[in-house]
C-alpha cells in the first residue's frame, strides 16, 4: 500500500476569475473563452477524481505577513475556511484536510532536509480557491480533500526553481511510504507573466510563457536552472509565481526513472485580468516495460 501521485494540473489562480464564477459571469464575452479552456480538464478530472490533492500555491499576504515568512509551509488541519480577502470570504465550501497525509508528507519531507513549516490554522485565499473553481466549478462540496502547500514568492527571497524542483521530489518519495492507498494530484498554481505594479505594471510575455509550458513538459531539469531574475526580468515581478509550478513537476514519476507523462491537455489564454492565463494536465504513465 502506498499513496501514489497520478497527474499534476498547472494552473493560473487570478482572483478575478473567482469573481467571475461566484458572480455568475462565466458565459459573458469576456471570459466565455477563458473558461471554455478549462472545459477539457474539467471532464477529465470528473473521470479521475483523485483521493487527495496536493495543491500548491502562495499566500497573498493573507494569512502570513511581513510577521511571518515561512518559505514552504504545509497545511494539516482537518479544515481550512475560505479567506476574507477584504470583500468577504468567496461563496465557496471550506476545504478539507487531509490530516494524515499531510502529517505524512510532513514528517517524511523534513526528514529529507526540507524545512517545511506546519500550519495548523490557515485561511486559504484565490491562490487556493480559484484553482479549484476553475477544474471543479460550483459543488457544494470539494470532492476530495486537500492538503495546502504554501510558498513564499510574496517577499524576497523566493526559493529557486532547482529546491521547487527538488521538494517535488521529495514530496513523491514521501507518498511512497504512506500507509494507506491513495490516488493523489499534485497542482501547481500562479502565473503565467503578470506584473501588478510599478512601472511595468500589466506586463505579459506570451513568447516566455509557451516557452515556459514547453520546457516544463521537455525539460524540467533544465528550466529549474532559470534564475529569479530571469523570471521577473521576463515574466514580470508576480510571474516568480511560476516557480510553483516545479513543484508539481519534480513529483511527476520521469523524473523518478519512470515514464514520461501525457499531456491530457494544455491551454494559454491571454488576459484575465493583467495576468496571462496558462494551463496543464500531465498524467501518469505506467513504467515502459524493459
Ligand atoms: C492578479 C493575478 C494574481 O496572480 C494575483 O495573485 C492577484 C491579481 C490579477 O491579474 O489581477
Ligand atoms: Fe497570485
Amino acid at each position: 500500500m502506498s499513496a501514489r501521485i497520478t497527474a499534476s494540473v498547472y494552473t493560473s489562480h487570478v482572483p478575478a476569475i473567482g469573481v467571475a464564477v461566484d458572480l455568475d459571469k462565466t458565459r459573458e464575452p469576456y471570459w466565455q473563452p477563458l473558461f471554455a479552456g478549462y472545459e477539457t480538464s474539467r471532464a477529465w478530472i470528473a473521470e479521475h477524481t483523485p483521493d487527495a490533492i496536493v495543491l500548491v500555491y502562495n499566500d497573498h499576504a493573507t494569512r502570513f505577513g511581513l510577521d511571518l515568512i515561512p518559505t514552504f509551509a504545509i497545511g494539516t488541519a482537518a479544515r481550512f475556511p475560505v479567506a476574507d480577502e477584504g470583500w468577504g470570504p468567496r461563496p465557496v465550501p471550506d476545504v478539507i484536510g487531509h490530516p494524515e497525509l499531510a502529517a505524512h508528507i510532513t514528517q517524511s519531507v523534513i526528514q529529507q532536509d526540507f524545512d517545511l513549516t506546519i500550519v495548523n490554522d490557515l485561511p486559504v485565499d484565490h491562490g487556493l480557491t480559484v484553482p479549484l473553481s476553475l477544474m471543479f466549478g460550483q459543488p457544494d462540496a470539494w470532492p476530495c480533500p486537500v492538503v495546502p502547500v504554501a510558498v513564499n514568492v510574496v517577499q524576497y527571497p523566493a526559493p529557486s526553481g532547482r529546491r521547487c524542483l527538488e521538494l517535488g521530489k521529495a514530496i513523491r518519495r514521501a507518498l511512497d511510504t504512506f500507509d494507506g492507498d491513495l490516488d493523489v494530484q499534485i497542482w501547481g498554481t500562479g502565473g503565467m507573466s503578470h506584473q501588478l505594479q510599478g512601472p511595468r505594471a500589466g506586463l505579459i510575455n506570451s513568447e516566455f510563457d509557451h516557452a515556459f509550458l514547453d520546457r516544463l513538459i521537455a525539460d524540467p531539469e533544465g528550466l529549474a536552472g532559470m534564475p529569479h531574475i530571469e523570471y521577473v526580468r521576463e515574466a514580470g515581478s508576480e510571474g516568480i509565481e511560476l516557480v510553483m509550478w516545479l513543484i508539481a513537476r519534480g513529483a511527476m514519476g520521469d523524473l523518478a526513472g519512470g515514464a514520461t507523462p501525457s499531456t491530457v491537455h494544455r491551454f494559454y489564454h491571454v488576459p484575465a485580468s493583467n495576468t496571462a492565463v496558462g494551463h496543464l494536465v500531465l498524467q501518469e504513465n505506467q513504467r515502459e516495460s524493459a
